[in-house]
């Protein structure tokens, strides 16, 4: 008998970032196909069919929230998630500087023994007329967990299903191997 071992069934992607970097924006605008001025503080945990993802595989989106999770909350949702997409606004310079400074190593302290992959989102693309890339290539080489980096907006919509499809992509066809042995320590 040859058993073949299971792809993965669902992809459970966390959006995580700073406060009002527009991560509720992307999840809202994916789902309804517009910007909403108004939205809540966190979108509910949304199922989108498979029938109508790329990859064809069921696909949970999970927002993020620092006013309705506690840590222990967003460690849990860490656990959970199969990859993260890590947004920061590319005209608030602090929420890039986090990312390095304050959410990967948040991630990588919650699973030590697990290579997380992330996707780096940066968002507002439509409020500027310059490219956040170099920053971006930096903190990819920087941290190998990073396995792509897209600009989009949730207000133009530029890039939105192009994010989502690339933290399916980082899930079903990983650039590396998931898991880590030598960080253990
Ligand atoms: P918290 O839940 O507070 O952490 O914020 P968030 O990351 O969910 O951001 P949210 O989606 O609430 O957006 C914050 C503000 O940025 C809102 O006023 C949005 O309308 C605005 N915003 C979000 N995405 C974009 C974008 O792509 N372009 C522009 N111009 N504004 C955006
Ligand atoms: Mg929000």
């Amino acid at each position: 008998m040859i058993i073949h071992s299971s792809p993965k069934r669902s992809v459970r992607i966390l959006i995580l970032g700073g406060r009002g970097v527009g991560k509720t924006s992307l999840i809202l605008s994916l789902v309804s196909e517009e910007f909403l001025e108004d939205v809540p503080p966190k979108a509910e945990e949304i199922t989108i069919p498979a029938e109508i993802t790329p990859e064809l595989v069921p696909t949970n989106i999970v927002d993020y929230s620092a006013l309705e999770l506690s840590e222990d909350q967003l460690q849990d949702e860490l656990h959970r998630a199969h990859v993260v997409c890590l947004v920061y606004s590319v005209i608030d310079e602090d929420s890039l500087a986090a990312i390095t400074n304050y959410w990967i190593p948040l991630i990588r302290g919650t699973l030590p023994l697990v290579k997380m992959p992330i996707v780096l989102v940066g968002n507002k693309a439509d409020l500027i007329n310059y490219s956040t890339t170099d920053a971006a290539l930096n903190i990819m080489s920087t941290y190998p967990e990073v396995e792509s980096f897209i600009e989009c907006s949730a207000k133009t919509l530029h890039n939105i299903s192009e994010m989502f499809y690339y933290a399916q992509k980082a899930v079903l066809h990983p650039m590396a191997p998931i898991y880590m042995p030598e960080k253990q320590d």
